[in-house]
């Protein structure tokens, strides 16, 4: 008799996942976030990964190819989507990346990690599975380790997890994968169309549910939506698992996401009288936002008392401003307003020239990420021309930085001895760049971020004698 677990399996053998990097999985995005919270991650450039459920390998293999002095290793019981990633890694020479078929129940990790990663996996898997994923952490962590673990979480899955279940049964009588997707399309479209018209709350948020899953690739509805298990749980219910198996909680690796600084503050006012410590506020907040989805953060050892944060940890980091300035509007006169604008409408006006100057050195640098260290000697430079002496007070700034990375306005990414920051005397698109438009499996620039492309797009990549906009190749960080 087949099991929950083996079915699992021939569906991802007959459905790959195919999904791209998780920029937030990063080892120079999560090592940063541990070490503000006391926690000495390794650094990038010289570390130990593992990815369980590593399906294709895309989140791992674009690691490998950046930090060659570093050690990768995904397991994924799925031999098919191994095979791919397989062919991946050999195609490009990756020489510092293992790929194993295995299943979780019974592999046996070797070595310490100082990074474990599990994107998507947690609530996509029977309890004992997911038991054993948190006990390989435990057993693998170094002591200054981190893991990544993401996990649907409720109440935000409580209207989409009602739908699933229902395109279940209607898609039950479907055994193959063609046909259970074709039948699921079909149901969603059908409701979709029904639901246009209606007023009132509730058809919005089904509307919206059933557009999330409208707007999937078929392979994504098939293993999301329609998968054997799909149990998201709370924060709480997260968190005390992870206890169980000797694990801390550190932060979510979408730093801006788990401030309650954030939280409005007519909205923080009414939760006042509760006097919610902080994991309470993290529960509250999964509520009044409909969460869905966490990426929390593991380790070992627990993070400084009081959760107290060591800004200047960002002396070690590269920094890559997601805000724009209009350059006619540069003036570091003290006192003098300047404008900054970033995603989700935020807008930032600051003052002091240290600030400013630094504001200006990140955005004009951006995409490229900049060392404290040089972004500094630019800032100074900025303000010698403005006739301002050299910024003084380290820890205002470090605080400053803090504060707009809290505010998603910031990557923040340690550097380790900076080597990778840095492109290539002949600035080009890397072996496995070209692996992934060549065989249509998902792009990643250099900063571990999906990059979409149109198949004009692909082709330009791909074809020796097109020769795409270098400008442009640039902009997106597909140069190495
Ligand atoms: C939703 S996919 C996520 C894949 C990848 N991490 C990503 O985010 O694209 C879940 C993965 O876990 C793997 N998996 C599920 N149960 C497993 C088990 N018991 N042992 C090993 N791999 C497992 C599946 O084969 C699949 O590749």
């Amino acid at each position: 008799m087949t099991n929950k677990t083996d079915t699992i399996r021939e569906r991802y053998d007959a459905v790959p996942y195919r999904h791209g990097a998780v920029s937030d999985s990063h080892p120079a995005r999560v090592g940063a976030i541990a070490r503000l919270l006391g926690i000495n991650a390794a650094p990038p450039d010289r570390c130990r990964v593992l990815e369980l459920g590593c399906g294709e390998g895309m989140n791992l293999l674009p690691l490998a190819e950046r930090f060659p002095k570093s050690e990768f290793v995904g397991v994924d019981f799925s031999a098919k989507q191994i095979a791919t990633a397989e062919a991946a890694r050999a195609a490009c020479g990756i020489g510092n990346a293992r790929f194993v078929c295995a299943d979780l129940r019974s592999w046996k990790p070797e070595g310490a990690f100082d990074y474990i990663i599990a994107h998507g996996v947690y609530s996509w898997v029977p309890p004992e599975v997911r038991d054993r994923l948190l006990a390989v952490c435990t057993e693998a962590l170094s002591p200054n380790g981190v893991a990544y673990v993401s996990y649907n979480t409720l109440p935000g899955w409580g209207l989409p997890g009602g739908v699933r279940k229902f395109l279940l049964a209607e898609t039950a009588a479907h055994a193959a994968p063609d046909a259970q997707i074709s039948r699921a399309t079909q149901v969603l479209d059908a409701l979709s169309e029904c639901m246009k018209d209606q007023p009132g709350s509730y058809a919005a948020n089904l509307r919206d549910t059933l557009d999330d899953m409208r707007a999937k690739p078929p392979g994504l509805l098939f293993h999301d939506e329609l998968a054997v298990v799909n149990e998201p749980c709370t924060f709480t219910e997260f968190t005390a698992h992870a206890a169980r198996h000797g694990l801390h909680y550190v932060a979510e690796a979408h730093y801006a996401t788990m401030q309650f600084e954030n939280v409005p503050a007519t909205m923080r006012a009414s939760l006042a009288p509760l006097q919610l410590d902080f994991a309470r506020a993290q529960q509250f907040m999964d509520v009044v936002f409909q969460r869905w989805l966490r990426n929390s953060l593991l380790s070992r050892r627990p993070v400084a008392p009081a959760r107290a944060i060591r800004p200047g940890v960002l002396a070690d980091c590269a920094l890559g401003l997601r805000m724009t300035v209009d350059a006619a509007s540069i003036n570091l006169t003290p006192g003098h307003p300047m404008q900054f604008t970033g995603i989700h409408g935020l807008v930032l006006e600051a003052r002091a020239p240290v600030e400013k100057a630094m504001l200006t050195v990140l955005a004009s640098a951006f995409p490229e990420r900049l060392p404290f260290p040089s972004a500094c000697a630019k800032m100074n430079q900025s303000l010698a021309e403005w006739g301002l002496p050299p910024a003084q007070d380290f820890s205002a700034l470090h605080e400053f930085l803090h504060r707009l990375l809290a505010l998603d306005a910031l990557d923040v990414i340690l550097f380790g001895d900076g080597g990778w920051l840095k492109t290539g005397p002949q600035p080009g698109l890397s072996a496995l760049m070209r692996h992934q438009a060549a065989h249509d499996l998902p792009l990643t620039n250099r900063w571990h971020e999906p990059v979409a492309l149109t198949e004009e797009g692909k082709r330009a990549l791909i074809d020796p004698s097109a020769r795409p906009d270098a400008e442009s190749l640039m902009r997106a960080g597909l140069l190495v």
